[in-house]
């Protein structure tokens, strides 16, 4: 069933656990999501970055995204993610998503406050979650971009709750998008001073690539949701090749299978490290 994406993460801040929000650019990615979270009994989030629009356009690939957390066995959230213009945020509201995300990361902290209030503003007439960032998270949703880590001021992320009372809130604390060149060394201490002095469940962005013991840590330590976006990426070509290279795939459909199996092999490894199996 499709829900909204507070109800999840409130859930999660009372069981102590973290709900993986699974990036998808096709149908097969859903159907591989959703088959994961069904046998694992397993609340997610399914979401597509504003950046991976070229390839898989908004109004085509959004009401899939609904259509299927709609018939859903369990509770399924959809999300708009690193929103960067009001334009394809509304859109995406205009669809259905349960939630979006303002990414004003790169903007002065005053402004990324100001610009997540209006958007918190324009969500509310949809009862729409907002989730916002500060301080930077390293690389970009689509390698195009090498942005450099900026890890998060604690006192900023009080600030920012208190003046924006936003819905979930990303925080750099040294991980970065895409596959790592060496293992990341999070910010546990910056982690935990935030998580004292706030209350918003935190996002940990750039999951692909973060150990399991990390993030077991994080989601004991006030991280809430988690997005993986590579690691299903390349869960399904190398699924994909996988097959190819034992004769496996036959024709179109045993194509088709293989991509759904990637793509639920890699959510289900994800959600048992994250503890939400059995939380539907
Ligand atoms: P990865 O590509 O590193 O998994 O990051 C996903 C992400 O944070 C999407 O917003």
């Amino acid at each position: 069933m499709l829900v909204k994406m507070s109800e999840l993460l409130a859930d999660a801040q009372e069981g102590n656990y973290a709900v993986g929000s699974f990036s998808v650019a096709n149908m097969e990615m859903v159907l591989g999501v959703l088959k994961a979270s069904k046998e694992l009994n397993a609340p997610v989030i399914l979401q597509i970055a504003e950046v991976r629009l070229k390839q898989s356009p908004l109004e085509i690939i959004g009401p899939l995204m609904v259509a299927a957390a709609e018939n859903a066995d369990t509770p399924v959230a959809v999300h708009f993610d690193h929103g960067k213009t009001v334009e394809k945020i509304t859109q995406a509201l205009d669809i259905g998503f349960t939630s979006v995300m303002f990414d004003g990361s790169h903007l002065p902290l005053d402004e990324n406050i100001e610009m997540t209030k209006k958007v918190i503003e324009i969500a509310s007439d949809y009862d729409a979650d907002v989730e916002a960032e500060i301080g930077c998270v390293g690389g970009s949703e689509d390698g195009s971009e090498d942005i450099a880590i900026n890890c998060t001021k604690p006192e900023d992320a009080v600030r920012f709750e208190a003046e924006t009372g936003v819905d979930a809130l990303a925080i750099a604390i040294g991980n970065a998008h895409g596959n790592y060149k060496s293992t990341p060394k999070l910010r546990f201490d910056i982690l935990e001073e935030v998580e004292k002095n706030t209350d918003v469940p935190l996002v940990l962005h750039g999951g692909t690539g973060i150990t399991p013991d990390d993030f077991v840590r994080c989601s004991h330590t006030g991280i809430k949701k988690i997005n993986i976006a590579t690691a299903t990426f390349d869960s399904v070509e190398k699924n994909v090749r996988r097959c190819y290279t034992e004769n496996s795939i036959k024709g179109y459909y045993d194509l088709q299978a293989a991509e759904v199996e990637g793509a639920y092999q890699n959510a289900k490894k994800h959600i048992l490290i994250f503890g939400t199996d059995n939380k539907a």
